[in-house]
Order: structure tokens, then sequence, then C-alpha cells
């Protein structure tokens, strides 16, 4: 019997658990997803073992970044966030996530719980005036230590710098006290590198926190000084309460409230532990309110080695494997294959390969099998087993171990192990079947002897079937479903009310039960099927709608504040360019849009300077090396290369179409600084006019840093983000390359004529 066990379990009968919420400045995408499914099958396995369970999730829609997106889509900031939090509903409902409530932070209910947050601590006296002069994040809306031109550490991105009069919340009060609460619970934070980095964030001393903005209105007003609002993340986290009915003085709220605070469990990315293992915290320690029960943390989904993230223009949509293989495909994808916590690839390949083997031929297979012969041999109708003989007796023990098993497993959040086990009680059964072939019957064997095998052994692996599937519910919700009409259970979901999974054991499926209709449960994908995920991925770069604008935005105008009417005129996106043409840069805020990653680095300025004259052949506009592979070497190969003659291939001549989707800009340099260890990197900060970025530049060897101040250049503005030594370079300079022995001397593009900063070549 498996019983609710483990870290998982808070010993009472009620849990309540949550999602990050969700900023509306992008659509969802898979790392995204990936939260939201590890909550929602843990919610469905506690629901199912009888656990009164309340499951959160919702969108975060106030702040600079939401805002700065609006601005861009000509949407008020509400009207953006209406179309982006429908869309996070609308993927949760395709991926079967059955959450108890969705909260939206511009909720009436939402902002009273926020001010009186906020009103208790200041009347408790934690929250005082003052003024924060820094840097700040835009992306991560978050504060960060360091003088102008600072680099967020979290996103690489570059900070703005902000000086304003604040409320400020004296979190340097909880040092102690938050480290004396780590010590008595361990179990608050996980995993392990999670707690050591929180850890040491706050051994290394705690500043107060501004929690109030002033700079822009899109926010929650502080009471009683309403040109303050109230910083993004205070907002933000509150949600965790006031979803529950935190600030209303209804009673049914108070009574949520009552019953299901503090949360059992917040799921989050690892990136914003600190706002969670710390800042919260400390708001509900200060306000003498309960602090959650625990915080874990997942790791990032990857995609090409880098975060799956729509400023970096790596991101796979769920809809399209939900479309193509189907949502449970995807969720037992994502818990089977990466061990939760730590950082996962994502590949077509792998999901594929994953779906063929342990779902198409694996589970489907042998549900298929043992469906059809019921019906075949027996009428649809389970037979009595009669006495079990050996073989029932080793495939019952392996179930009953995987039932001990699995529960554990799970809830200490080892998805990938507790699927692992139960794919063993698969392969087990699966090859029992075959052992005993209920299918031939040999010539010495009767026919009542024969029926006697058919019986036992069909009654036996429908058995572990059932078995199979109720452990596997939570993960694999749809296809659990029709098992279980299959296997004449009827609707497993009222099974799930019944707390199904708390008295499951072996020998439940009744002699006389009348199976369902066989149906098809994972046919085989083909070798079609990545290619068809791949081009829905294409097409929806391609066509790539602002959902929010509700109207088509080229794709080099989507990257930055520019007026679309100055953009390529080309609506469509090559997809092989996608992600060059339709990466952010400066911002998340500034690109709402959705691109294939392919081809990551490509040398598109050498490209687009064709054909070349005769007069400069050899000393050819090239971009400067920093757009070679992350960590590699940064030699100028290419640019060696192209001292010669065009290679024959270069005759392929490009059309004006192709040259439009590289932006070309004019910027002037306002910081350059040789990089630590990397002698041939400079780090640049370019003015756009519309905009300020970083750019790695591999020209160290060539220019004095301090010489580069103030000079204009053109730059490729809309190269795909690149990290390097671990900053973030945000597009790349041209430069003529000079041959030089066996290197090449990088010649900066400029101007004679004075030009205004951001100006297009074309
Ligand atoms: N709005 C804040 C959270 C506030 S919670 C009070 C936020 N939003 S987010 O949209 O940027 O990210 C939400 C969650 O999605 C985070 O936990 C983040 O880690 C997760 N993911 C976004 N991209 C991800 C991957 N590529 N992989 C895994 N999770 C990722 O932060």
């Amino acid at each position: 019997m498996t019983k609710p066990d483990s870290s998982l379990d808070s010993g009472a009968k009620r849990f309540y658990l949550t999602t990050p919420i969700y900023y509306v400045n992008a659509r969802p995408h898979l790392g995204h997803a990936y939260s939201t499914i590890v909550c929602d099958a843990i919610a469905r396995r506690k629901r199912a073992l009888g656990i009164d369970t309340w499951f959160l999730t919702g969108t975060d829609e106030h702040g600079q970044k939401i805002e700065r997106s609006a601005k861009l889509a000509g949407k008020t900031p509400l009207e953006f966030a209406d179309v982006i939090a429908g869309e996070f509903r609308s993927l949760w409902d395709r991926l079967g996530i059955r959450y108890d409530d969705f909260i939206r932070t511009t909720e009436p209910r939402h902002v009273r719980g926020v001010q009186k947050l906020f009103a208790t601590l200041r009347d408790k006296g934690y929250i005082y005036k003052s003024t924060y002069t820094g840097q700040y994040c835009v992306s991560d809306e978050a504060y960060v230590d360091g003088p102008p031109g600072t680099v967020c550490p979290t996103c690489g991105r570059m900070t703005e710098t902000v000086s304003e009069e604040n409320y400020f919340f004296k979190l340097s009060a909880f040092e102690r006290k938050l480290l004396e609460f780590y010590e008595a619970h361990p179990e608050f934070m996980q995993p392990e590198s999670t707690r050591r980095e929180v850890i040491s964030f706050v051994r290394g001393g705690l500043k107060d926190l501004s929690v109030s903005r002033t700079s822009f209105s899109w926010g929650i007003p502080v009471p009683g000084d309403e040109k303050h609002v109230v910083y993004v993340w205070l907002d933000a986290l509150a949600n965790y309460m006031t979803a529950l009915g935190y600030g209303s003085d209804d009673p049914a709220d108070k009574a949520r409230f009552e019953k299901f605070w503090p949360a059992d469990l917040h799921l989050i990315g690892k990136e914003i532990s600190r706002f969670h293992c710390v800042y919260w915290p400390a708001f509900l320690m200060a306000a003498g309110i309960p602090v959650p029960r625990s915080v874990r943390a997942n790791g990032w989904l990857l995609f090409d080695d880098t975060k799956m993230s729509k400023s970096l223009g790596n991101i796979v949509r769920a809809e399209t494997i939900d479309e193509v293989l189907g949502a449970d495909a995807l969720r037992y994808f994502l818990l089977r294959e990466i061990p939760f916590g730590q950082d996962g690839s994502f590949t077509f390949d792998a999901l594929v390969r994953r779906y063929n083997g342990d779902l198409a031929n694996g589970y489907g297979n042998l549900v298929s099998r043992v469906v059809n012969m019921m019906h075949k041999y027996f009428g649809g109708v389970v037979p009595e087993a009669g006495a079990a003989t050996e073989a029932e007796e080793a495939l019952r023990a392996t179930a009953e171990r995987t039932l001990a098993e699995f529960g554990p497993a799970f809830d200490e959040f080892n998805f990938s192990e507790a699927l692992k086990g139960l794919w063993a009680l698969v392969a087990e059964t699966d090859g029992y079947l075959t052992a005993n072939a209920p299918w031939k019957k040999p010539a010495e064997r009767s026919d009542a002897d024969h029926v006697a095998l058919q019986a036992r052994v069909l009654a036996t692996a429908a058995e572990a079937i059932r078995i199979i599937t109720a452990l596997v519910y939570p993960i694999l919700p749809a296809s659990a479903e029709k098992v279980w009409r299959q296997l004449g259970l009827g609707e497993i979901d009222e099974a799930g009310k019944q707390a199904f999974l708390m008295n499951l054991q072996w020998g439940g499926l009744k002699a006389g039960t009348r199976f369902g209709e066989p149906a098809p449960l994972f046919p085989r994908a083909e070798k079609d099927a990545m290619e068809r995920m791949q081009n829905l991925e294409n097409e929806n770069s391609a066509s790539a709608v602002d959902a929010a604008a509700g109207t088509k935005i080229d794709a080099a105008a989507r990257n930055k504040n520019v007026d679309p009417q100055q953009a390529p005129a080309s609506p469509s996106v090559d997809p092989t360019t996608a992600k060059d043409t339709a990466t952010a840069h400066a911002n998340d805020a500034l690109t709402p849009t959705t691109v294939v990653p392919q081809d990551a680095a490509r040398p598109v300025a050498t490209a687009q300077v064709h054909p070349v004259p005769a007069e400069i052949a050899s000393a050819r506009l090239s971009s400067t090396p920093a757009t070679a592979p992350a960590g590699a070497p940064l030699t100028p190969d290419a640019a060696t290369a192209e001292q010669t003659a065009p290679p024959a291939e270069e005759k392929h001549f490009i059309t004006i179409d192709d040259f439009a989707k590289v932006d070309l800009r004019v910027a002037q340099i306002l910081v350059a600084e040789r990089i630590p260890k990397a002698d041939k990197l400079l780090r640049l900060e370019v003015d756009l006019g519309y905009e300020k970025r970083q750019i790695l530049a591999g020209i160290a060897q060539y220019y004095e840093p301090e010489k580069l101040i103030g000079r204009k250049i053109v730059i490729v503005a809309n190269l795909a983000p690149r990290k390097m030594r671990g900053l973030e370079s945000n597009g790349m300079l041209l430069a003529a390359s000079l041959p030089n022995n066996a290197e090449s001397t990088p010649v900066l593009a400029g101007f004679l004529e004075d030009v205004p900063l951001g100006a297009r070549l074309k």
C-alpha cells in the first residue's frame, strides 16, 4: 500500500503548492511548461492520495518590463497582459494542467492583499523612506550591486542606473533570523546547490531593499502614497497569499487562507531562489505571518546548451509537441528525461526516441496487446485468473516492489527514477506476456488448459497494467484516462476523487469486469514527426505574430524600438536566419516573439558584403571575431580565408531582401575595457540612440580601449546574443580585415560625416 510519505508530505491532510507566476511580456514556452507540469503531476498525485490539495498558478503582470513591452506593442499594459495571460491559460488547458486557481496580479483581490501586506510591514516599522541610487536590471526586475555599466549577474544584460526616492524594507534586520531559520529547517530549500547559494548570499550580508518605485506607474500604488508603486517582486511574491484570500474580509476567503497557509511547496526556477528564499521569508517574518514549508528549485531546460528563453531566441513551444505527439508525451519526457533539479537539454530527437521507445513501443503496445486479446479470447470480460504459478508470483512481486518504491521516489522529486522503476514493470509485464504466449496453443496442450493459461496470463497482465496506469496517472493523465476506460474501470478522475492511490494494491481488477473498446494510445512517431515539429516551429517564427498587438511585426522591427516601417519590407522570415533576425538584445521587454533555434552564429556581415570590389579584395569588410562560438578561441581564421579571392560559391548572389535582413546601425562606444584573462576581447558598451547594449569584440590586440571611447562605429544590431567568458555579447562590430602574416588586423568601419546614432545602413 502506498502512503503519503517523505518530503512532499506535509503530514497533514492538506497540501498547498504553487508555480512561479509567469511574466506576461512573452508567450509561454517549454521552460514555463516545465515547472507547471511538475506541479500538476504532484497535485494530481496528492489528490489521488486523498489529500486536500490546492494548486495555484498565475501571471505576474506589473512592472517596468511589462510596461515597456506593452508600449512597444501599442497596447495598454492591461490589454497586453490580457492576451498573454489568456495564452498561458489556454496552454495549461492543452497540457492537462488542473490548477485550482489562476491568479493575475492585476486582479483587485491581489491589489488589496498587496496593499495590506505593505501597510502591515510599514505599521510594524519595517519600511522606511530613503533614496536609492544604483543599478537595476529591468529584465529580472532586480536591484544589482555595482557602478553604472554593471552587467546583471543573472541574465548578463546591461543594468540601468536608477535614482529615486523609494520605500525601503529593513532586510538587514533579518540576516541572523534567516540563517537560524535555514539551520533549523534544512527542508525549507532544496536542492543542496540552491541551499548553499542562498546561505552564502545571506552570510555575505543583507542590505535593506528598495520596495517601491516612482519612475513608472504600472504597479500597485503604495497605500497612502500613490506616486509610488510597490516593487514588483514584493507584489508578485504576495500572490501566494492573496490568491488564498489574504487581505479579504469575506469569511470564505479567510477560511481558505486559514486552511492552506503556509504553503507546503513553492516550486520555482533556480534563478529566482533569492527572491523566494531570502526576501519572501523575511517579508513574512516581518509581517508576523508563517513562512512556507518548502521552496524547491528546478533546473533549466536548455536548447542548444543555453537556457531556453525568449530573449535568446531558442525557445520551443509546448503547443508544437502537443500537436504532433500529444501533451502526455511532453509531460512524460520532461519528468523522465531530466533528473529534477538539474539542467536538461531539450532536443526533438531525444523526445521522439523516448516517445517511441517508452510510450509507443512500451506502455502503449503492452496495453494494446492485452486489451485486444481480452476482447478476442474472452469477449472483453476479465476471466478468473485461477491459481498463480511462479511466473505470476514473480510479476506480482515486481509490481508490489514498484508500488512500494514509486511513491517515495516521486515524493522526493526523483520523478525520473520513479518512472524508470515503473517502466521496469512495463518491460517485465511485456516479457511475461511474450514468455507465456497466450496467443499460441502448442499441440500437446489441451483446449481447457490453454483457456486456463490465457485466463491466468491475461488477467494477470491486465492487473499489472492497472497498477502501472494508476501510478502513472499524475504524469500521463490523458492516456491513463483512456487506459482506465479500456480496462473497464470507468473514469480515472472519479477514481482520483476516491483517493484510489491511497489503497492501491495488487488484485484490484475483478473477474467479470467488462473492458472498454480498444483505442489507440501512442501511435508510433514516424520519421517525419521531427520534421513536422521543426516545421511548426519554423512556421510559428516566420509568421511571428505579436500576440498582444495582434499584428504582424516585422522580425527586425520586433527586436528593438524601431518603427516597423523602417525595417525590412518582407514579412516573411527565412527560418534559417530567424534566430539572427528575431533575437532580443537589450532586454526581454522589447521582443514579444518566438523563434526557432538553428544556426546560432552565422557570419552574417561577411556574407552580406558581396561582390567584393577589386580594389578592396584584400581588405574585406568583415565582422570582428566576436561571432566566434562562446568559448572558442578568437583567432580570425575566417578573416584569414577572406584575404584570398572570393571562393566560387560566393558567386551565388543574394537578393536585396537577404541583405535587408541584416540590421546594420550606427553606434557610439561609451565604455571600452579589457576583460580579465581574455587577452583578445574587449567589453564595449555602445549607444544606439534608442538603446544601449553590451558587445564583446575580439579587437583587444589592435585597439587601446581608452582610444575607442566616443568613436562612432557600425554594428550588426540583430545578431543573436552570444555568451563569452560569462558575458553576453549583443551584436558585432564591422571592421575591414587587413592581412597581417597568419592573422588579420581589424580596422573599424566609421564615417567622415557626422551621423546620428541608430541610423540604419542600407
Ligand atoms: N515573474 C517571475 C516569478 C515571480 S514568482 C512570485 C518570473 N517569471 S518568468 O516568466 O521569467 O519565469 C517563471 C518561471 O519559469 C521561473 O521559475 C523560471 O525559472 C521558469 N523558466 C523560464 N525559462 C526556463 C527554462 N528555460 N527552463 C526552466 N525553467 C525556466 O521569474
